[in-house]
């Protein structure tokens, strides 16, 4: 029976929600609030904290496919791509699942019926494996479904440690995990490569299709496991295999979805073999990019985007052994879509954007490719060994931007292998170089630490009574301040927001009731508590109550410029796209920095629609409301969290009308119209990729134009024109000094010739040839060129040598008409003449030119010259 990958897909989906599924769309591969894993690698991914118990939900069976990558991380799959019949880096995984609802014996049959009733697959093509200790599998496929013990393979811990086995499957290194049976499926004979268990496992005969995983254990970072509260089940079945096989061929890369993408590599490549393995490479790499992108991620120099960056250039550079001239990665966007944009409506709706960010990667890489591959070639050439050395490697990626797999991959195509641990070293180096330019003086917070909690009470007030908990002085706690001593003061509550999530820390008064006043010029965060970093005058003890005063109008400027980054960043993904996101942000009192990610520069014109949509939500006076709520809720309700930051359970989501839904800890004002007034002052490029904007709000705003308006009407005075004449004014003026300069050029060149012709009156017979020796007053160096240029046309024979004193500084130039230059040598005499002023010099035999410095021994040394010349004319 054929059928394409979509039918499959449905199939699968269709049987097991007739069997009380729940259909659960793909959900992204960015893990959601996540850190352990860079990416979703699994059709359970998304269900992890379900099975754990902590994410309760209104079904117990669930069914998927889910898209997935393997690249980087525990189950990276990047090096095999290309070398393989059936390793991806992206894939599609069907999966069912049951949450402490059926267990061993339903996974099984279901597994069975499916593969051999829906698919119609022929039994006695199928083999199996369990866990070695997992007798109750065992039975129900040898007893139940009546697979021959011979083809029920035991498989045990084979891998040196407990639980380390092929049936034993495991997320990470924690998490969700437990035993497995596999099935797997006989591509016949005349493939090389033995069951699984045999020597000759690896061969591609025997290919695993489906893994059911009995969940039963959460694996903790120390190793013990904890039983899960209920028994559950999580498969995996990769879409691509089960297609090879169901469309007769062996190869996941023979299947329709590639076939049709290897077409489209080929053909913006020029390729001509579609059985090349760089056709495959970048078939498969493609779908990683783009869905990556779709969900998100952008080219960057670390983390889940150093990983997208990587598989980018190794697609590149496969392109490029190809014959591929240019960009060309970014057109296989379109056939991508066709193949799979029905499935996934979410890339359709983000091609555009997603061809323009390859693009921009590709032309960028492209630019060192091809130096960085010269280099590497000739340094194979030369190497004595097969291991190509850690620094040459590290100078590859350093300068050439080669990521190691992908320099490993060339080396790989001539028999050559990478020495990993001298690059690790080379960029371990390179770290600690980093960490030292960056130390400046001490970590505050490095050293510190208080296990107090303070209660902030700043969202709704500015001021309170509090107790003093503790005293941190020279980083040490003690019980009582003195008088002029500076220390961290800590809280039982305070209005004072610590400095976090990019806003600075509050600043004003701890006040007693004797009169000592703690001047507060920060505060900072400890753990949960809110320190606040000042210096005293008078006395304080650890117990003492204390009235605690904000700068009110401080932070009342603070809290205007932080709701406006709410505003900047709505407006930022409105005018430019929703690629655009938050990279970081600096909130004072004076002015904002807003760091957000966009790809190229951007136009006034975009900076202007982006000022007028803030200013317009600031008329709008929508008021700004709080809201503590569970961060699942939070997410649902479409609030805007920071890629990859980690949050609390409860979260405080922020709204301003429905522009700005983001979540948010800083203080912020009530309703926009408080922020009065928003002025963007600059904006620039800061990092690939990385751009950073810089504002103004309500008073702050205002003095910034009315300086500004200072600065026009300044320049407007001078021009004698108002403000707004002031840029044709000074267009005007600049063309009339243009004007004047070009005047003033031609005049000094008119001087200078003449100037020429009366020293044709010095010229002096000598030997019968002409000769000019002399210091002229104040010519500019350049124009001597001119002039030695002019007399010699004028003498036709001669030899000249003139000099000139500007500033202190002695310019001289020699010159010798051709038919002298045997005899006397321009460069050599003046030579001569700036070695005896001080000085160095020479050149052509005809025309040189040098200089010196020492101005009183020029009248003597040009009349040695003259001398000299003579001698020389004369031999
Ligand atoms: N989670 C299992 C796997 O990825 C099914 O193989």
């Amino acid at each position: 029976m054929s059928m394409t990958s979509s039918a499959i897909r449905n199939a699968f989906l269709d049987y097991f929600a007739s069997k009380g599924h729940q259909i659960v769309p793909s959900a992204s591969l960015i893990p959601g609030n996540d850190a352990t894993l860079l990416f979703t690698n699994a059709g359970m991914v998304p269900f992890k904290d379900v099975f754990l118990g902590q994410d309760p939900r209104s079904y117990s069976r669930a069914t998927s496919a889910q898209r997935c990558v393997r690249a980087g991380g525990k189950h990276n799959d990047l090096e095999n791509v290309g070398y393989t019949a059936r390793h991806h880096t992206f894939f599609e995984m069907l999966g069912n699942f049951s949450f402490g609802d059926y267990f061993k014996q339903e996974a099984i049959v279901y597994a069975w019926e499916f593969l051999t009733k829906e698919l119609c697959l022929p039994a006695e093509k199928l083999l199996v494996t369990v866990y070695a200790s997992d007798d109750e599998a065992f039975d129900i496929w040898t007893k139940q479904i009546g697979v021959a013990p011979e083809k029920v393979i035991r498989i045990g811990d084979n891998k040196g440690a407990p639980y380390a086995s092929d049936n034993f499957w495991a997320m990470g290194d924690t998490g969700p995990c437990g035993p497995c049976t596999e099935v797997f499926y006989d591509h016949g004979e005349h493939i090389w490569g033995g069951p699984p268990g045999s020597p000759e496992e690896d061969g591609d005969r025997f290919i695993e299709i489906w893994n059911i995983v009995f969940m039963q254990f959460n694996r903790h970072a120390d190793g013990r496991m904890e039983p899960l509260p209920k028994p559950s089940v999580d498969t995996g079945m990769g879409l691509e295999r089960i297609a090879a096989i169901l469309q007769g061929v062996h190869s996941n890369y023979e299947i329709d979805t590639f076939q049709a993408l290897i077409a489209a590599a080929a053909e913006v490549t020029g390729a001509k073999d579609l059985s090349n393995k760089s056709l495959r490479v970048i078939a498969d790499h493609i779908r990683s990019c783009a869905f990556l992108m779709v969900d998100g991620v952008q080219p960057s120099n670390e983390g889940r985007g150093y990983v997208l960056r990587r598989i980018i250039r190794r697609a590149v550079r496969h392109g490029h052994q190809l014959g591929a001239v240019g960009a060309f990665f970014h057109k296989l966007v379109p056939a991508l879509v066709v193949q799979m944009g029905e499935a996934y409506p979410e890339l359709a709706a983000k091609q555009a954007v997603i061809e323009k960010l390859l693009r921009i990667e590709e032309e960028q890489f492209g630019k060192t490719l091809q130096r960085g591959l010269s280099m590497l070639q000739e340094a194979l050439q030369q190497l004595d060994g097969k291991i190509l050395p850690g620094d040459l490697v590290f100078k590859l990626y350093d300068t050439y931007g080669f990521p190691v797999d992908l320099t490993n991959d060339v080396a790989r195509e001539q028999g050559f292998t990478v020495d990993q641990a001298g690059f690790d070293a080379e960029m371990a180096q390179q770290r600690q170089r980093a960490q030292q330019a960056s130390q400046f003086g001490m970590d505050y917070n490095a050293q510190l630490s208080s296990k107090q909690v303070t209660d902030f009470t700043g969202y709704q007030h500015v001021h309170g009574n509090a107790k003093v908990q503790e005293i941190l002085r020279d980083g040490k706690a003690c019980q009582q301040l003195n008088d002029g001593e500076e220390a961290l003061v800590i809280l039982n509550q305070t209005p004072f927001y610590a400095e976090s999530g990019g806003q600075i820390g509050d600043t004003g008064s701890l006040t007693l009731a004797d009169g000592s006043v703690f001047r507060v010029t920060d505060t900072i965060k400890l753990g949960k508590a809110h320190a606040h970093k000042g210096k005293l005058k008078g006395q304080l003890m650890v117990g003492a109550e204390v009235q605690a005063q904000i700068d009110e109008a401080r932070r009342q400027a603070i809290r205007q410029n932080h709701s406006a980054t709410h505003l900047v960043h709505a407006a930022l993904r409105a005018v430019l796209g929703e690629h655009v996101t938050q990279k970081g942000s600096l909130v004072g009192p004076d002015r904002f920095r807003f760091d957000f990610s966009h790809y190229e520069a951007i136009s006034a014109t975009q900076l202007q629609a982006v000022e007028v949509l803030v200013n317009q939500h600031i008329q709008a006076n929508h008021p700004v409301q709080t809201e503590l709520m569970n961060l699942e809720a939070a997410k649902a309700a479409g609030a805007m969290a920071l890629f990859g930051e980690k949050y609390d359970d409860d979260v405080r989501v922020l709204t301003m009308s429905p522009f700005s839904v983001e979540l948010c800890g800083g203080t912020h004002v009530n309703s926009t119209g408080d922020i009065g007034l928003f002025k963007i002052v600059s904006e620039g490029g800061i990092a690939a990729g990385v751009r950073r904007i810089e504002a103004m709000t309500g008073m702050q705003a205002l003095s910034w134009l009315h300086q500004l308006e200072q600065q026009a009407q300044g320049v407007a005075t001078a021009v004698k024109g108002d403000l707004f004449s002031i840029a044709e004014r000074v267009q005007q003026s600049l063309e009339r000094s243009r004007q004047l300069e070009k005047d003033l050029d031609q005049l000094k060149q008119k001087l200078a010739s003449q100037a020429g012709s009366s020293l044709l009156e010095q010229v002096q017979l000598i030997a019968g040839s002409k000769v000019l020796i002399t210091e002229l007053p104040q010519v500019e160096a350049k124009a001597l060129r001119t002039m030695l240029d002019e007399l010699k046309n004028k003498l036709g024979s001669g030899v000249l040598l003139l000099a000139t004193v500007n500033e202190g500084k002695i310019s001289l130039i020699a010159g010798v008409t051709q038919d002298l230059t045997a005899k006397v040598h321009a460069g050599k005499l003046v030579g001569w003449a700036a070695e005896q002023l001080g000085g160095k010099g020479g050149g052509r035999p005809d025309m040189a030119q040098a200089g010196g410095i020492n101005t009183d021994a020029l009248p003597s040394v040009l009349q040695q010259a003259a001398a000299l010349v003579e001698q020389q004319l004369s031999a």
